[in-house]
């Protein structure tokens, strides 16, 4: 086996190692990296400490020697949109220049990376794809909801309560009481959010297990997965098995399949995109969607429907939705097994028929998410969910521009925005947020507590969190305000067309009347990270990474 490791063992580096009681023995073995995206200001994480105790007794078990590293932790409950901009989606990156500057500083032999909750998965896959060292994910699992009177309470039910009050919507239980109940246990929000949704990506590609996505966070199965995968990585630095071997084109066209299949997150195309641009491949994560746009939806877990993650779990998760895709996946693709998946599909038995459906009968005709684009935009991206009618697909109507979500909000409150509206609100992309900040996510709910949800449509050139699913809603608009997109140039009136059927998104104004208009550039102040992101973050179609242009 030959270690990288071996070569970083100079003499003060072994000074260090034998410092901190590595014997001579231990300076030849594998050195692995614990990478723990962890910090206890959210519940999230509030259990991966004493995950990484057990993942590095595994190690040492294995024929390793792990060292735990920190990294950021971003939380969208924490540390999400606040005035300045987003720290989640600009952590995303912190978290991958993280790894970089600890794990491929010190030249270690491979690592496991317990990745929770929303941009960790991202984050992990990007540093494994930028460092190609073997890698493997340890899934950190769904918080435990609540209950009241019987009745399933989660984080969506606090949040979608508490904008909805506001705006004149009736929660089904206060929201104190709601905030008290909704939450019994670690790990990330419940319901197919960002991060179950990553975390069922993560499996799809290869980089972690089979049959650990999702799982309850702290589980006995979950420390039981934890362990496997502190076994395997030592395999795998002895196997040479890399990221790049793995997250192949075949590996990104079945995570996007399994995506749309469970009906998950937006925010997945832009941290796909984002992971192929670290891998230094030129595939075009927009474009694979397009073409996976025929897989249907085989199962309805919140927000698309009323299945609970656990439930989903017990029916096989991410493995049963690839199983029951086995004839549209590539099964060629190897993962972090060392088999193909279809090997690892092979005999897997699928415990339950009915939570998620086989490709011939699914919930919906899909796709679940589509990429619009035209006069607009260049690509937006729009959840559909459940294609049964219930929410327009078709939309034309007179603009109405706002600067932010915030300026949106008020509007909304004091009775602005009418019915046949094409609400925008802008200045809220990777640039003019920045990173994505402005809370766009609320409109959407505000719209829907003020009736307006089916009879307007909503556009943004800002993200949506993972649990909005409401009414006709085109985000992550791209080019941006910010950087001269026509969202920045539209103005009250102006006729905006939305067409799901033609996959569409124009604007009623000649191409020469736009280029004369003025676009609000860097609207909205922001300092220190955040302005340095700014500047240096590239365009959606990129997936907003933080990496120079490569010529
Ligand atoms: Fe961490 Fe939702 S806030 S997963």
């Amino acid at each position: 086996m030959k270690l990288r490791s071996l070569s970083a063992n100079s003499p003060g580096r072994r000074a260090n190692w034998k410092a901190l009681g590595l014997s001579p023995e231990d300076m030849e073995k594998p050195k692995i990296a614990v990478v723990n995206s962890s910090s206890e200001l959210a519940i999230c994480y509030a259990h991966l400490d004493g995950i990484a105790q057990i993942v590095k007794e595994e190690i040492r078990k294995a024929g390793g020697v792990p060292f735990e590293v920190r990294t950021a932790a971003p939380s969208d409950f924490i540390t999400g949109a606040n005035k300045a901009g987003s720290y989640i989606l600009a952590g995303r990156d912190i978290i991958a220049n993280d790894i970089e500057v600890q794990v491929e500083a010190a030249m270690l032999d491979g690592m496991i990376c317990l990745t929770s909750c929303d941009k960790t998965p991202p984050g992990h896959l990007m540093a494994a794809a930028r460092l190609n060292i073997p890698t493997i994910l340890v899934i950190g699992g769904y918080q435990q909801a609540g209950e009241i009177d019987g009745e399933p309470v989660d984080v969506e039910d606090v949040w979608s309560g508490a904008v909805g009050e506001r705006f004149g919507g009736k929660p089904k239980f206060p929201v104190a009481d709601m905030a008290e109940n909704a939450i019994r246990g670690p790990g990330v929000c419940a319901g197919m959010a960002t991060a179950n949704t990553m975390h069922c990506v993560v499996e799809a590609l290869g980089m972690t297990l089979p049959g650990h996505a999702p799982v309850r966070g702290n589980s006995p199965k979950m420390q039981a997965n934890a362990r496997a995968c502190a076994h395997r990585i030592v395999e795998m630095v002895g196997e040479d098995l890399k990221p790049r071997q793995i997250m192949t084109e075949g590996a990104f066209r079945n995570a996007i399949a399994t995506v749309l299949a469970v009906s998950g997150s937006i925010n997945a195309i832009k941290h796909l995109q984002a992971v192929a641009v670290e891998a230094e491949t030129d595939i075009d994560i927009f474009t694979l969607w397009e073409e996976m746009s025929d897989v249907p939806i085989l199962s309805a877990v919140r927000p698309t429907g009323e299945v609970r993650i656990e439930a989903f779990e017990d029916a096989g998760g991410a493995r049963a939705v690839l199983k029951r895709l086995e004839t549209r996946i590539d099964g060629d693709v190897l993962t972090c097994t060392g088999r193909t998946m279809a090997e690892n599909l092979k005999d897997y038995v699928i415990p339950g028929p009915d939570v998620i459906h086989a490709i011939d009968d699914p919930v919906s005709e899909g796709p679940a998410i589509a990429i619009l684009r035209g006069s607009f935009a260049e690509t937006a991206v729009v959840r559909l969910g459940i294609r049964d009618g219930s929410r327009p697909e078709e939309f034309s109507g007179p603009a109405r521009v706002f600067e932010d979500s915030m300026e949106c909000l008020q509007a909304i409150e004091d009775g602005k925005v009418k019915e046949g509206d094409v609400v925008i609100a802008r200045n809220q992309g990777l640039k003019g947020g920045p990173a994505m900040g402005g809370g766009a996510s609320m409109v959407l709910f505000a719209l829907d507590a003020a009736g307006l949800a089916k009879t307007t449509a909503f556009v943004t050139d800002g993200q949506l969190s993972g649990l909005c699913l409401k009414g006709l809603t085109v985000a992550e608009v791209h080019p941006e305000a910010a950087t001269g997109g026509p969202i920045g140039k539209v103005r009250d009136g102006d006729r905006i067309t939305i067409s799901v059927e033609n996959r569409s998104l124009d604007i009623d104004v000649p191409a020469e009347e736009l280029a004369r208009r003025e676009g609000p550039g860097l609207r909205i102040p922001a300092h220190g990270y955040l302005d340095t992101f700014r500047h240096d973050v590239r365009d959606m179609s990129t997936g907003g990474v933080l990496l120079p242009e490569r010529s």
